[in-house]
């Protein structure tokens, strides 16, 4: 074997080291970030199916990171393609969506938010939301933060099963003052 040959073999076989010991790095981190089953104080450790259960950190690491709730950022998983689930059990199902998107709350002491039908009937069907926990005419309802801080109205889901409330910025997204110069007909 040429000298070069050889120096070309270590050079790879010292790539695959780095590259093993960086997987290792990152494994450690995503375990550190999603505890293991055996951990959480929701599995029981003895069982044996602990065996054949994924761990959360090695389902959950590859997709795109969110800074809250179980650090994934679900709307963008499915907008990037990271994730294609199924849209129904029965091909039978209609699949419902809606674009459009509203503002429901107005200068008040925080920026105003903004509610997205696209983002939610991605995920969900019109009947989890009409017409028992919102009518659908716009102005129609009164929103509360504490109500969503109890766990009604967006809280229903916000907290429980979608991002925390603690991401207030998610839903206050818009500044009042642009909204200001919008009905001015201002340029934002
Ligand atoms: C899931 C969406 C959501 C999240 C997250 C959220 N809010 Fe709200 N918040 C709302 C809605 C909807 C209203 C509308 C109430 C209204 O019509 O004034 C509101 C209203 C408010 C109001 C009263 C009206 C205003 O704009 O001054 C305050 C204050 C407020 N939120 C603070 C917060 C803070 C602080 C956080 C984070 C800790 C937060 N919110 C997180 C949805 C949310
Ligand atoms: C996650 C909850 C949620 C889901 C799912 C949802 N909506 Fe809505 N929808 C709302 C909220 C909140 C409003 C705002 C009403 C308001 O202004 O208070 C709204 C408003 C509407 C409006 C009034 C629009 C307007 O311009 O007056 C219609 C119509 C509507 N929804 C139909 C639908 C249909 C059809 C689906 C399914 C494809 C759907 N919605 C799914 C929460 C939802
Ligand atoms: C029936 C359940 C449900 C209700 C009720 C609900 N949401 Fe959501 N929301 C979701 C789910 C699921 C997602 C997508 C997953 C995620 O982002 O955690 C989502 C996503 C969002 C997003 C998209 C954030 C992004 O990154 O694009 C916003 C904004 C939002 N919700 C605001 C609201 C507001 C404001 C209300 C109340 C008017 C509300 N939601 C009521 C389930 C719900």
């Amino acid at each position: 074997m040429s000298a070069a040959a050889r120096r070309s073999r270590r050079c790879a076989g010292l790539g695959a080291l780095l590259i093993l010991s960086s997987l290792a790095t990152l494994a450690v981190a995503a375990s550190a970030l999603w505890p293991r089953l055996q951990d959480d104080g929701v599995h029981d450790p003895r069982s044996p199916a602990m065996a054949v259960l994924q761990q959360p950190a090695e389902a959950l690491a590859p997709l795109p990171r969110d800074t809250a709730g179980n650090l994934v950022n679900w709307v963008q998983a499915l907008d990037s393609g990271a994730i294609a689930p199924r849209s129904t059990l029965l091909e039978s199902t209609p699949v419902r969506t809606r674009d459009d998107s509203f503002i429901i709350a107005r200068y008040g002491s925080m920026p105003a938010v903004r509610f997205p039908h696209r983002q939610h009937t991605l995920w969900l069907d019109c009947a989890n939301c009409h017409d028992a926990l919102f009518k659908p005419q716009r102005g129609a309802n009164r929103y509360s933060m504490s109500a969503i801080l109890e766990g009604e109205q967006c809280g229903v889901c916000h907290g429980a099963v979608a991002f925390p409330l603690t991401e207030c910025n998610r839903c206050h997204s818009v500044s009042n003052a642009s909204l200001l110069r919008e009905q001015q007909g201002l340029p934002k």
